[in-house]
């Protein structure tokens, strides 16, 4: 085992889903942290209950692991109506999202992850839907098809998505409200591994939880799995859950101070080396690690930015001072940059 495995967004088993799942917090209240986004919500489903109707579209935006899933639960548990969990992916043609939508009960809440990689035709018909509560269904083929309006129970759609810039216009500006998440800091982090140590009922100090907090990327879901791996060290080696443990083990799976990842590492070190820090241009940077574009733009360069490793500028990406620092890379512009390196 590697890093590999503690860091990559998509859960990797079924026990770490089972994990999550448990840990997953279920109200509003016990969410922890992005308390902008927690107080829009909580506006926009008390009013829609004081008004005993739906409550609006809801798009969630963010890198992953920072608690969208979650949140579409949260949606309904606090509206108290059950929720119907889909996915971009598996909704290819419009009818894969017919037969959801027409089987909707009112009220329903109905979460679309990766909505950015729905079928266009689908696309469409949600335009509709998400406006009317109304959808057309083609009945017969070629010249003799012809529409059919089917009315829908009134639902919310929760969307989520890692690129809220992949929305077509239409389909973004159908949400009544967007979150957008943010990653989370270190106070927070601490709160989200205190509450998973207490579900976990592992008994780990103050300084071991604010040295996992410090060094899992920002991200619950980092937060949570790293704080497992902590716990199998402390069971295995029968030393008391504190700041050195928790070093030792981290430094076994190999996540170093800053919480990079294994990919956040090759794309710092490929701009450094290779690149002499920059400007180095998006396409340029995903062909020479080997990953999608996509994945670099919304996944590792937000995280590296966040810290102060990279900036964006017009002509590329440029590393920092920090980053040549922090890989003990010596910077080519170090001499004209004093007291930096
Ligand atoms: N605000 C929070 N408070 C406490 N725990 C959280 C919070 N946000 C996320 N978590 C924890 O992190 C885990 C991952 O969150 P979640 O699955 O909601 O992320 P996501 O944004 O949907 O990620 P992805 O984009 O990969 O689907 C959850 O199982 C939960 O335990
Ligand atoms: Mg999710």
């Amino acid at each position: 085992m590697t890093d590999v495995d503690l860091t990559t967004p998509e859960p990797i088993s079924e026990a770490e889903l089972v994990f999550e799942g448990a840990l997953r917090p279920k109200s509003l209240e016990e969410f922890v942290g992005q308390s902008k986004v927690r107080g829009q919500l909580q506006l926009l489903l008390q009013a829609a209950s004081i008004q005993g109707r739906t409550p609006d579209h809801i798009l969630l935006a963010g890198p992953p692991g920072l608690g969208k899933t979650t949140l579409a639960m949260i949606v309904a548990h606090e509206s108290n109506k059950p929720l119907r969990m889909s996915s971009g992916p598996a909704i290819q043609h419009a009818g894969d999202l017919a037969a959801v939508l027409s089987s909707l009960v009112p009220g329903e809440v109905l979460f679309i992850d990766e909505i950015h990689r729905m079928a266009r035709s689908a696309e469409e018909m949600l335009y509709l839907a998400m406006e009317d509560f109304r959808i057309d269904i083609m009945v017969g083929k070629g010249a003799g098809a012809t529409s059919v309006p089917l009315d829908l129970a009134p639902f919310t759609l929760v969307g989520a998505t890692t690129r809220s810039g992949m929305l077509p216009n239409p389909l973004r500006d159908r949400f009544g409200f967007t979150a957008h998440l943010e990653f989370y800091d270190e106070s927070e982090l601490e709160q989200v591994l205190h509450r998973a140590a207490r579900m976990l009922d592992f008994d780990i100090d103050r300084n071991g939880l604010a040295e996992i907090a410090g060094r899992c990327r920002g991200t619950p879901r980092i937060a949570n799995r790293l704080l497992r791996r902590v716990r199998d060290y402390v069971l295995v080696h029968g030393t008391d859950a504190n700041l050195a443990a928790v070093q030792s083990a981290l430094t076994l799976y190999d996540v170093d101070e800053l919480g990079l990842d294994r990919l956040d590492r090759a794309v710092m070190e490929i701009m450094l080396t290779r690149f002499g820090g920059g400007p180095v241009g998006l396409n340029t940077l995903a062909v020479s690690v080997g990953e999608e574009a996509d994945t670099i733009e919304s996944v590792v360069e937000p995280f590296l930015v966040r810290i102060g490793l990279i900036t964006r500028t017009p002509r590329g990406r440029v590393a920092t001072p920090q980053a040549f620092a922090h890989f003990g890379v010596p910077n080519p512009q170090g001499s004209f940059l004093p007291g930096v390196l």
